[in-house]
């Protein structure tokens, strides 16, 4: 949470100095006009700039780990689980606050 430092209009909000602003990085890549569709998986998307790892002089010193292990785990799973589908009626559920997670997915193979 910060303060604005000046007046300002940002997507056609009016901010005055002052105000009592925060940056949510559930809101990160959820726009429409910015990401098409941005509920549907889709690896092979050009347009995203994703947050998961952060941005600026914080963004996470683990990230070629974490994407070598996230690379190992779903080649993993892929090779043991190769067809699989989301459970009949089911939709994924999220928790959203300051961040958005998935809370559970039903899958069925
Ligand atoms: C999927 C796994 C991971 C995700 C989603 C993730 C996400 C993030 C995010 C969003 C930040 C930035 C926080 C901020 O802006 O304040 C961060 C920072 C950091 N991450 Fe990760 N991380 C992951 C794995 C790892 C691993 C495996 C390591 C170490 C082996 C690691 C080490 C760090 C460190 C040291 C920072 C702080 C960098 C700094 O403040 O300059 N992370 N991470």
């Amino acid at each position: 949470m910060k303060e604005t430092e000046a007046d300002a209009t940002v997507a056609g909000e009016q901010l005055r100095a002052g105000d009592r602003i925060a940056l949510n990085f559930a809101a990160a890549s959820r726009d429409p006009e910015v990401c098409s569709d941005p509920g549907r998986f889709d690896p092979t998307r050009k347009e995203i700039v994703h947050t998961a790892f952060g941005v600026g002089p914080h963004r996470c010193l683990g990230e070629h780990l974490a994407r070598l292990e996230l690379r190992v785990a779903i080649r993993e799973m892929l090779r043991q689980v190769p067809d699989f589908t989301l459970a009949p009626g089911s939709a994924p559920t999220y928790e959203s606050g300051q961040l958005r997670t998935m809370t559970k997915l039903e899958l069925v193979w």
